[in-house]
């Protein structure tokens, strides 16, 4: 396939007031520019080329191998274009340049797009849309059905602001029709700006063949300048990836309610209640519920797993374990098969074997439980003395009393049993029993 795309991503996005450069804003969880990139990418590009200017270095971080060009200073679209001129010259085939922050359009629209331009043999396609309110978009102008130019907002006359046919800021050119139009571009205009969308006209007066591609759903389009259009992106973005997972088996009981981000997976007949967030690079099994208030990032979550109301980090969860109300899993905790964790209960770092269980206001960190051992309510391993972290080793079948402080580096043997209010500084050994408290004195008669 003989295409190219050039993505102008050198704008500062003055209307979304951020220190953040606009394109970097995410949808669901993506930056906008690399949600652009990637649809590009499917879409069967030999090469995407970026325009960056404002913050490069800041964008660059997401694309340390791609094709990129500077444009200093933001002179307006066109002029961005321009700046890839050495980038495009002697390329024979078509460019689509597409905006930073139109990060709704599907892969599909833009194949459709690219098929259309081919299949007309056109020199120039837009991408246009139907909106009911086109305030802000550049207008599509026609003559008996044909595309004559687009008029930006600022330059609109009454007549051409009621036009609701709009630019979606996507385009296919011939390289060759592109570059000697962009040679006649000025910037004699409202905003002083040296506009793509000039490049039309000239295209339409020199007797170019030039087409309109129009889009049904204009949801896509959405381009991204302000704050109040970034969360409505994020609800569409937001409502098309919940209508996915609906579509692949999985369960909701309020989609509006709940936040899911693009690259989560989620298994078939899993229910996801109202609260919850998921977050990154989580993967979760089937048959599980995920209840209220409970917020998962970057983990691995099996089949048949409850999780209520509880926060998880960065951790792999085993099949049929149940997590909560109100427990935390901070990062690099491995919860094996049937493991049970109540009631603020956290785990760093830790491994708890099959069947482990640590009901209610505990900590385990930087430890390894033994399968089947019992944690009793208000254990803390207390793995920290102010400069270095230390270890804890449970084995399996122990029985670690309540309110009991396990200090690390220590270790419980097999089947060993630690009496309530322990404090353990040295090793138990396997079938032992450990106590570590002051005796009980009773003084008859005290209080009288
Ligand atoms: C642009 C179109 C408008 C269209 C709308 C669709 C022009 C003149 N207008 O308007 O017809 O309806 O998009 O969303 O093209 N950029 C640069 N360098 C610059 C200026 C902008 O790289 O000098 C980049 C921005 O980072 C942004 C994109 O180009 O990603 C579009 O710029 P923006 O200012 O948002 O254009 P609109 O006013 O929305
Ligand atoms: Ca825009």
């Amino acid at each position: 396939m003989s295409l190219k795309t050039l993505i102008l991503a050198a704008g500062k996005g003055t209307r979304m007031k951020s220190e953040l450069p606009k394109v970097l804003h995410k949808v669901c969880g993506v930056p906008m520019v690399q949600k652009i990139v990637d649809t590009c990418s499917k879409i069967g590009s030999i090469e995407n080329i970026l325009i960056l200017g404002h913050k490069k270095e800041e964008v660059l971080k997401l694309f340390q191998n791609s094709e990129y060009v500077v444009q200093n200073e933001q002179l307006g679209t066109g002029h961005a274009v321009i700046q890839a001129k050495e980038k495009l010259k002697g390329f024979n085939g078509t460019v689509m340049i597409l905006c930073g922050d139109t990060p709704l359009l599907r892969e599909e629209t833009l194949k459709k797009l690219y098929n259309y331009h081919k299949s007309t043999e056109a020199t120039t396609t837009i991408l246009t849309s139907i909106y009911q309110n086109p305030f802000g978009y550049g207008r599509i102008v026609k003559k008996s059905g044909e595309v004559v130019g687009v008029i930006e907002e600022k330059e609109a006359t009454d007549e051409i602001k009621a036009i609701k046919e709009v630019n979606a800021g996507v385009y296919c050119f011939e390289v060759k029709e592109l570059l000697s139009a962009l040679e006649k571009i000025d910037n004699k205009n409202e905003k002083g700006e040296y506009y793509l969308t000039d490049v039309i006209s000239i295209n339409v007066k020199a007797g170019k063949k030039v087409e309109a591609f129009l889009l049904e759903d204009n949801d896509e389009i959405l381009g991204i300048n302000s704050k109040i259009e970034l969360e409505k992106a994020n609800n569409i973005m937001r409502n098309r990836i919940n209508n996915q997972h609906m579509e692949n088996g999985v369960i909701f009981i309020d989609k509006n309610a709940t936040y899911i981000e693009e690259n989560v997976k989620i298994g078939q007949d899993t229910i996801i209640y109202p609260g919850v967030i998921l977050e990154g690079n989580t993967a979760i099994g089937e048959n599980c519920e995920i209840l209220g208030n409970t917020r998962i990032i970057d983990c691995k979550i099996g089949n048949n797993v409850r999780i209520e109301s509880s926060v998880l980090e960065e951790s792999v969860v085993e099949n049929r374990v149940t997590i909560g109300p109100f427990a935390h899993l901070r990062p690099k905790s491995h919860l094996k098969e049937e493991v049970h964790i109540g009631n603020f209960v956290e785990v760093k770092k830790s491994t708890l074997e099959k069947g482990v269980k640590a009901g209610h206001l505990t900590y385990i960190g930087d430890a390894t439980v033994g399968e089947k051992t019992n944690i009793g309510a208000g254990t803390i391993t207390c793995n920290y003395d102010g400069k270095n972290k230390f270890k804890t080793t449970i084995g399996k079948n122990a029985f670690i009393g309540s309110d009991t402080m396990l200090v690390a580096p220590v270790s419980i043997g097999e089947n060993a049993l630690v009496g309530a209010g322990s404090v353990i500084t040295k090793d138990v050994p396997e079938n032992a029993l450990a106590v570590s408290r002051s005796k009980q004195v009773i003084k008859f008669d005290w209080r009288k």
